[in-house]
């Protein structure tokens, strides 16, 4: 899934091509900002990240990391700060020499985001990192801030002259989601982007398409051919996305209520999860090629005519969960006693086109459920006719295709096969690929190889503004019912969601799985 950036592969010389894609993919004079440093993300994902990076050797020398915060901070300070981040959070072993080097590019600005003299210093720290790191002028912008400063930040990197790269060199922004509330905020927020920077420079980080697993969804479908003539509404019944967590919302509060579980992760992940399993074949792997083909499969899209029947919500109340008692939603800290965030939903989906016309695509996502799991399940059609003995052969399930995407990274596939013994007797058994099993490498955190793209300017696993706006065209109407129509079902912490999920899947004669 790698395009090649500029000045490496992709001169046209199919012999040089060859080899460079097959050597590690390494930054060239970069640093990288970010702006709302002091928060979570930034701790347990970015700076451990950036390390992972360092570690594995695929950032330059002088690789550099500026924090942007209101907080009184030295340089010395902030790089105590990422010093705990990383042995907290990192994923490769920590080591002295990977560090020290690391550690001499680390600079703070101290500010807040319509502070003009901030940016100043800004742009006098960028221009002294080029000097004393050789950093090229190259620079990639986090904003790892809640999207009303968006505006702020943008404009001020546009008036200090930050957003322009000098000749010869490159700026980028990353943003961070929510990415708006419905379509109208998605499009004023791009609008204000794009305001500054222009489409090739904005990279969206959708996390869950840094996934190694995710990214094997392409790979599965479209390097073997034994699955691909099945992948369609002649064989397959359903498909079941399943995004389930066992945490609450821990101190998440201010961002969570009023958002909520489907506009928290089915307008992003999930979707983006039933795009890449829905979607024709990309004519190659660049971005353009991709976005084309997600596109095409979400403007397909359609929603149930009654969504009352078709789409659930629902809330957690107190229960146990891993041998301790938990709060229920409404007692966790910070949030109102009314409020009616849902904590869990579950929408059915159909796709138009000749492919999947008729195939439902089920997705759901909670926290507080029985237990972590993310998966794909691709579930085929019973066998038109059974010539076995119903008498021997109660049991039989369908067969299904399953993606696991977390934690046991994997493929499963599950079929019928005859029990041993002098009866015809056929049950379901699994056949398994672990990625742990047939792989000796790790597979990276998401943000190892999203950051490691940005600063190769590869843009392939970022979703563009249009997959974004059409994703909220298509949760708006479901919020939009729910918010006329009653308030979340409630669901005991640790099960497995609302009785009415159930029933949905039960009116269409389907049960979820129990993953
Ligand atoms: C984030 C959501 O995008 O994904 C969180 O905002 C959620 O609410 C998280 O917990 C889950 O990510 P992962 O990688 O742990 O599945």
């Amino acid at each position: 899934m790698t395009s090649p950036a500029a000045g490496q592969a992709g001169d046209g010389n199919p012999l040089r091509d060859a080899q460079d894609r097959r050597l590690p993919r390494i930054a060239g004079p970069s640093g990288l900002v970010i702006f709302g440093v002091t928060g979570d993300l930034s701790r347990k994902k970015l700076m451990p990240a950036v390390y992972d990076l360092a570690n594995r050797g695929l950032l330059p020398p002088g690789f550099s990391l500026v924090g942007f915060a209101r907080r009184d901070w030295q340089h010395e300070d902030f790089a105590d700060v990422v010093h705990e981040a990383v042995k907290e959070h990192a994923r490769t072993p920590f080591r002295e020499e990977v560090w020290q080097q690391l550690a001499q590019g680390m600079r703070f600005v101290p500010g807040v985001f319509d502070d003009d003299t901030a940016f100043d210093t800004l742009k006098t720290t960028i221009e002294e990192l080029d000097k004393a790191r050789g950093t090229g002028g190259n620079f990639a912008y986090y904003l790892s801030v809640p999207p009303k400063f968006f505006p702020t930040v943008v404009q001020q990197l546009k008036k200090h002259g930050l957003s322009d790269a000098p000749e010869g060199s490159w700026r980028r922004a990353v943003v961070e989601k929510p990415f708006g509330h419905d379509l109208t905020s998605a499009q004023e927020l791009n609008e204000v982007i794009h305001g500054v920077f222009r489409a090739s420079q904005v990279f969206r980080i959708d996390h869950y398409l840094g996934k190694e697993t995710v990214q094997n969804i392409l790979a599965l479908r479209f390097a073997n051919t034994m699955f691909e003539p099945l992948w369609n509404r002649s064989y397959v019944d359903h498909v079941q996305i399943t995004m389930a967590e066992d945490i609450g919302i821990g101190g998440r509060a201010g961002y969570y209520d009023g958002i909520g579980s489907a506009r928290d992760v089915i307008q992003n992940h999930l979707l983006q999860l039933l795009a890449l399993t829905a979607m024709e074949e990309p004519s190659s792997f660049d971005a353009k090629a991709l976005v084309t083909e997600k596109l095409k499969v979400l403007n397909a899209v359609r929603l149930p005519a009654d969504l009352g029947k078709h789409t659930v919500r629902g809330q957690y109340t107190a229960g146990w969960q891993g041998g301790q008692k938990v709060l229920g939603y409404l007692e966790e800290e910070g949030i109102s006693p009314k409020s009616k965030t849902d904590t869990y939903a579950a929408i059915k989906l159909e796709i138009d086109n000749r492919r999947w016309a008729g195939v439902p695509f089920y997705l759901r996502t909670g926290k507080r459920l029985g237990r972590r799991v993310t998966e794909i399940a691709v579930v085929f059609q019973r066998a038109p006719y059974s010539p076995f003995d119903t008498t021997d052969t109660q049991e039989l399930g369908q067969n299904a295709l399953v993606i696991r995407v977390q934690p046991d990274e994997g493929v499963t596939i599950r079929f019928g096969s005859k029990v041993p013994g002098t009866s015809m007797e056929i049950r379901d058994v699994t056949m398994d690929f672990a990625y742990g099993e047939s792989f000796t490498e790790s597979s990276p955190e998401a943000y190892e190889r999203l950051i490691l793209d940005v600063l190769l300017g590869d843009a392939n696993l970022f979703p563009r503004h249009q997959e974004v706006e059409r994703s909220w065209e298509i949760l708006d109407p479901i919020e939009e019912h729910w918010e006329r129509h009653g308030k979340p079902e409630p669901y005991t912490a640790g099960t497995w969601g609302p009785k009415a999920a159930d029933e949905m899947l039960a009116r269409d004669g389907r049960s979820w799985r129990r993953p």
